[in-house]
């Protein structure tokens, strides 16, 4: 069955509002017209308003880094979906490495959060992955499966069909070493099929899952070769929008 690609950017804790609007001219000039995947930028909260604003009518998704599971509370720092929703959101990173790792968030915290995404209407990409130990010890099946069983308990197939799955292996983040199209292959077709145990292959066959690490116009081409890779996220090559409209187009430099 083919799945409607999605070539996302997560930028990270980078841009201003200047720079984001700057980037948004350019970069909306530079892939206008193409209809046969979606494209998603996701800058810093600050700049997610304006960039709505700026993407309206283009066909661009708009995606935000994370988001709290309550719709308001005394929960200082934290930013809520229905908030994100008004700045014309559609997509929620959830459970990135980096705030797993950096910032210590658990299993559980990113399933709440994954609901409250959910709840308010928006498209959650929840990000899995195994670090490098656990993959030198043989345990990258077992991670994901972990990650994945513990941030969708609780839900039916009819709540997760707007769910997409980023797989990123925290040894290829910022790195320059990008997982082999067949390693990334490998862990999709692992994890659709974990997919289909716990929701039914039907369910499984529909759900986008992305590649993310080190992704560059030089590798995108043979990542979105591979039957299970339906798209890509991707950090800072996702910076320099030439350089992200050729990784959109798979242009191979
Ligand atoms: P890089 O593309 O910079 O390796 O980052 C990947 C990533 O973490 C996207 O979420």
């Amino acid at each position: 069955m083919a799945r409607f690609p999605l070539i996302a950017g997560n930028w990270k804790m980078h841009k201003t509002v200047t720079e984001t609007l700057n980037y948004i001219h350019r970069f909306r000039e530079l892939v206008a017209g193409i209809e046969d995947r979606e494209i998603m930028i996701a800058p810093p909260f600050t700049a997610l308003y304006l960039a709505g604003r700026e993407l309206a009518g283009t066909g661009i998704r708009l995606g935000a880094q994370n988001a709290h599971w309550a719709e308001q509370g005394a929960f200082t720092g934290e930013i809520s979906p229905v908030m994100l929703k008004e700045c014309g959101v559609t997509y929620v990173i959830i459970g990135h490495s980096e705030r797993r790792n950096v910032f210590g968030e658990n299993d559980e915290m990113i399933r709440k959060r994954l609901e409250g995404v959910l709840k308010a209407g928006l498209r959650p990409i929840l990000c899995v992955g195994e670090r490098l130990e656990e993959r030198e010890a043989g345990r990258t099946f077992e991670v994901l499966e972990r990650q994945i069983r513990e941030a969708l308990s609780g839900f039916a197939p009819g709540d997760l069909g707007e769910l997409v799955i980023a797989y990123e292996p925290v040894w290829a983040i910022g790195t320059g070493r990008t997982a082999t199209p067949e390693q990334a292959e490998e862990a999709h077709r692992y994890v659709r099929g974990l997919l289909g145990e716990l929701f039914g292959d039907d369910f499984a066959e529909k759900i986008r899952i992305l590649y993310g690490g080190s992704v560059k116009p030089e590798n995108i081409a043979q990542l979105m070769a591979r039957p299970d890779v339906d798209g890509a996220l991707v950090g800072g090559a996702s910076l320099d929008p030439e350089t992200f409209s050729r990784i959109v187009k798979y242009e191979t430099l």
